[in-house]
């Protein structure tokens, strides 16, 4: 059965100048990655605070980089989904843009253009000494190197790995909890968020600050959209809410839009 407000919603992607959409690791769901809190989510299987904050990584580094290496791998082998293939698409138009929370990459791997990455990424380390993300220093005294770079080999051929430019532990490139967002990120989402129609697909609305953009968009007078199988905290703050996959909406919308 068609969802009653689909028609309504294609409309307004096809005539709205700025088109935000917001996504969260429901829209690679479809591709087998993991979610954070649905049913088999890595946080019913794992303790963020063992394992995704910079307290954990000092405490032991071997086992922080394990699960990362374990979800490298689980990653590496999915593909992007027509809901990342439709977004890339949108992307190519003057005005879209995308922001992610997810770390897996695969809005790039689709082709996204205009990508805002909240929260960073799975393939790209950088070196603990830099105090970056409102994160002391690990530890050493000596001047924070700032060097940071992507490797997408899997396996790691060292756990933990090392900075190539001075030697010190490496971490993963992705904002922990507990540490603040790149400035630049935040800017570019907020900046993205005065649109004309935003729409959040995939994510719990949970974690902020990408949880606030929606509010963000509505403060600036755009119309509002969760595509969501599960009702969230802004299920009833948006002006519309589409319940289902994100995989069978989103290449839904995109055949309407363009009829
Ligand atoms: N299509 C659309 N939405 C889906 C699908 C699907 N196929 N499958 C699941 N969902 C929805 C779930 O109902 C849930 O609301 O996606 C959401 C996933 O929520 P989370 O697992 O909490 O993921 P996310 O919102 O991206 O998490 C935000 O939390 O753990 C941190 O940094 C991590 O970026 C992450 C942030």
């Amino acid at each position: 059965m068609p969802l009653p407000n689909l028609e309504a919603v294609a409309e307004k992607i096809r005539r709205a100048p700025r088109l935000t959409i917001l996504t969260g690791a429901g829209v690679s769901a479809a591709s087998g990655v993991p979610t954070f809190r649905g049913e088999q989510g890595l946080w019913r299987q794992f303790r963020p605070e063992d394992l995704a904050n910079i307290e954990a990584f000092r405490r032991d580094p071997v086992l922080v980089w394990e699960w990362y290496a374990w979800r490298r791998e689980r990653t590496a082998t999915c593909q992007p989904n027509v809901a990342h293939e439709v977004l890339a698409r949108w992307s190519q138009r003057k005005g879209c843009a995308v922001v992610t929370q997810n770390v897996d990459d695969l809005h790039i791997r689709a082709g996204t253009r205009h990508l805002t990455r909240l929260h960073g990424s799975l393939w790209e380390l950088r070196c603990a000494s830099a105090a970056r993300h409102g994160a002391g220093r690990a530890g050493s005294n000596r001047a924070s190197c700032e060097h940071s770079w992507r490797d997408e080999r899997v396996p790691l051929p060292e756990i933990p790995p090392r900075c190539p430019r001075c030697g010190e532990l490496a971490r993963p490139d992705i904002v922990w909890f507990g540490e603040t967002l790149r400035q630049e990120d935040v800017k570019a989402a907020t900046a993205a968020a005065r649109c004309d129609l935003f729409i959040t697909a995939g994510t719990s609305a949970l974690v902020h600050p990408a949880a606030g953009l929606v509010h963000e968009a509505r403060r600036a007078g755009a119309v509002t959209v969760e595509i969501n199988p599960e009702a969230t905290p802004v299920s009833s703050v948006v002006d519309h809410v589409l319940a289902g996959p994100a995989e069978e909406i989103l290449p839904a919308l995109d055949l309407l839009s363009r009829s």
